[in-house]
């Protein structure tokens, strides 16, 4: 298979955990013979720094043209005082709504040899095993007017929804519970948010379209707590975006750290930006000590929903948790004895279990 991947590093922890996406894909692409071509593009605060702006139309370009796109991180305390179109979240935001990825999937899955690495008792978090659809291209993130009002004394951020952009989220949601356990748990703020009264009736309308699925809603604030109390009675969580990245980072903690949480961010068809769920971490960049499984969880994600190459996928997947069940892990996962190895040790470590396994299947 032949296929064009474009990289977009960014900031921070985001290049390291990005060389390390494309050193696996390329030992991918060596033991099952397909030609994966990349090309690298600025994005972010190091777009800014480069171009004067966080999105270069020839980034944009370069996505459009794309089979599939992995982004590492962007952000960084160096760009925090710049006014808003000149931000490096800009970046990100911009490059979702101009590819139109509404819909991001984290899945979070515990491995069995971090459950004791979460601060949550072992017997909560055991077995957990859940996924986040989370609107992407709506919401408070993006509604206008959005300012800080002339006399400074005011701001105003608004949360808007037109009711296909609803439709077409919680059509994802119902979509990935049929191949799940078949429950959809629909969070939002309907005690409260007009936005959320839309979202409850939305999902009453097109229940009967999934018969075979059970759905609930939660509000978001005991869906918070329920989420670190009694995880496992989560199938699939769909939710508004800003609802859905408090709640994924939270989520994060059942799996022991931020570090081990992949996404997918998708269009209706196949097409995908395949991006880790945590930042630029700048309290570690650059010293090559990053956890790169997120981003390597979220290339199996990419050679799973994009290029339906199923093998490759759980390829990675069943390295990461060979990996981790030998005991070999970053420094951010609190793992009791094994050995603490860095972001480089650990792709090299992933590729061998990716060429030994692959010999072995
Ligand atoms: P963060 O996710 O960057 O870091 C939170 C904590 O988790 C830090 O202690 C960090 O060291 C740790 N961490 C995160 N990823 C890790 C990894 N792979 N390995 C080891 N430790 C890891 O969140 P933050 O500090 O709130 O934000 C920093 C910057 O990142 C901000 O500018 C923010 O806007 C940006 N950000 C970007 C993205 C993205 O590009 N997708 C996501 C979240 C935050
Ligand atoms: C994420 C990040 C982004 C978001 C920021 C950096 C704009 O937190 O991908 O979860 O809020 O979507
Ligand atoms: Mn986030």
């Amino acid at each position: 298979m032949k296929k064009h991947i474009v990289l977009l590093p960014g900031d921070g922890i985001g290049p390291e955990v990005t060389a390390s996406a494309q050193r696996v894909l390329e030992a991918i692409a060596e033991e099952f013979d397909h030609t994966f071509t990349y090309e690298s593009k600025a994005i972010g605060g190091y777009a800014i720094d480069e171009y004067g702006t966080p999105l270069p139309d020839d980034t944009t370009a370069a996505c459009k043209q794309a089979d599939a796109i992995v982004l590492g991180a962007v952000g960084g305390p160096k760009w925090d005082q710049n006014p808003s179109h000149l931000r490096p979240e800009r970046g990100l935001l911009g490059i979702r709504k101009e590819l139109n990825l509404f819909a991001n999937l984290r899945p979070v899955q515990g491995f069995d040899n971090l459950l004791h690495a979460s601060p949550l008792k072992r017997e909560v978090v055991q077995d957990s095993d859940l996924l986040i659809v989370r609107e992407l291209t709506g919401g408070l993130y993006f509604g206008q007017p959005s300012e800080r009002r002339n006399d400074g004394a005011s701001v105003v951020d608004t949360l808007a929804y037109d009711r296909s952009e609803i439709e077409r989220i919680v059509r994802k949601g119902f979509e990935a519970a049929q191949v799940r356990k078949k429950h959809l748990t629909s969070v939002d703020k309907a005690n409260v948010l007009e936005s959320s009264k839309m979202w409850r009736e939305v999902v009453e309308e097109v229940k009967s379209d999934y018969p075979d699925v059970t759905v609930d809603h939660m509000l978001v604030d005991a869906a918070a707590m329920r989420l670190i109390t009694n995880p496992t009675s989560f199938d699939v969580i769909v939710t508004e975006n800003m609802f859905g990245d408090i709640l994924s980072d939270e989520a994060s903690v059942l799996t022991g750290s931020l570090g081990m949480l992949p996404s997918a961010s998708m269009r209706e068809d196949d097409f995908g930006l395949y991006e880790p769920v945590h930042g630029s971490a700048p309290d570690i960049a650059g010293q090559g000590i990053a956890n790169p499984l997120a981003t390597l969880l979220s290339v199996a994600l990419l050679l799973r929903h994009s290029f339906h190459l199923e093998n490759e996928a759980k390829l990675i997947e069943s390295a990461v948790a060979d990996a981790l069940d030998q005991g070999y892990h970053t420094r951010d996962l609190h793992v009791k004895g094994g050995q603490v190895i860095n972001t480089e040790q650990m792709t090299g470590i992933i590729i061998d279990f990716i060429r030994a396994n692959s010999a072995t299947t």
